[in-house]
């Protein structure tokens, strides 16, 4: 893990006990994930012209727009496993918890990598479009598996009908993708990478304030 450790535990602790804020955090986690999909489908077609209609990017664009749309059907799971319960549609299209400021976690994440791109890769577009692409997706997936496997431990421990395992496994395979596709680069990747994390460290320790402070609220008023 390159990444500096924050500590999502006490928030998704309370997100788990809380049925509403629950709700809405998978809202954001389909936000997110959809987010990365776009992102992809929007990037590959200024890649160096061999990978602009790649198989492994289309695969990867396409399990991240089924990651959102997975955390959307989870809202309905999470609805049919309270006893005799009718279906609430106030359920449907909740706001997600924090939007902004995920949004705005990726897009600093984004225009930072782009950024270092045009200072490594002067006069290349398509290869600063690549490393962005990369350089982004890695350090977001090694956070999203940091985040879901917590909210999978937690998930387990209370018996709820949200299994994150399948996910977590295509996560990790999408970061050895992204390091097979690295090797194209004429840079050090990894080197990179590090000094990416620092920085991804403070924006997502920003979202993570609020994701806290906001369910303390949201809790605390229910
Ligand atoms: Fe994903
Ligand atoms: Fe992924």
């Amino acid at each position: 893990m390159i990444l500096k450790k924050v500590d999502l535990k006490p928030f998704l602790e309370t997100v788990v006990e809380d049925d509403r804020l629950h709700v809405r955090w998978l809202e954001t986690l389909s936000l997110l994930e959809n987010m990365g999909a776009r992102k992809i489908h929007k990037s590959m077609s200024r890649f160096p012209l061999h990978l602009q209609r790649s198989e492994v990017v289309l695969q990867h664009a396409a399990e991240e727009a089924r990651h959102a749309f997975f955390f959307k059907k989870q809202i309905h799971r999470l609805a049919s496993q309270e006893a005799g319960s009718v279906e609430d549609p106030a359920r449907e299209n909740q706001s997600p918890l924090c939007q902004w400021e995920g949004i705005r976690y990726f897009q600093s994440l984004d225009g930072l990598c782009k950024r270092r791109s045009l200072e490594l890769l002067p006069g290349n577009s398509q290869l600063q479009t690549l490393f962005s692409y990369l350089a982004v997706t890695y350090v977001i997936e090694e956070r999203a598996v940091d985040v879901y496997g917590i909210y999978e431990g937690l998930l387990r421990e209370r018996d709820l009908p949200i299994h994150l395992s399948g996910l977590l496994k295509e996560e990790e395979g999408h970061m050895k993708e992204i390091l097979n596709m690295a090797s194209e680069l004429p840079l050090d990747f990894q080197a990179e990478l590090e000094r990416i994390a620092e920085t991804e460290g403070q924006y997502f320790q920003r979202f993570a304030e609020k994701l806290s402070q906001t369910a303390l609220t949201v809790a605390v008023a229910g």
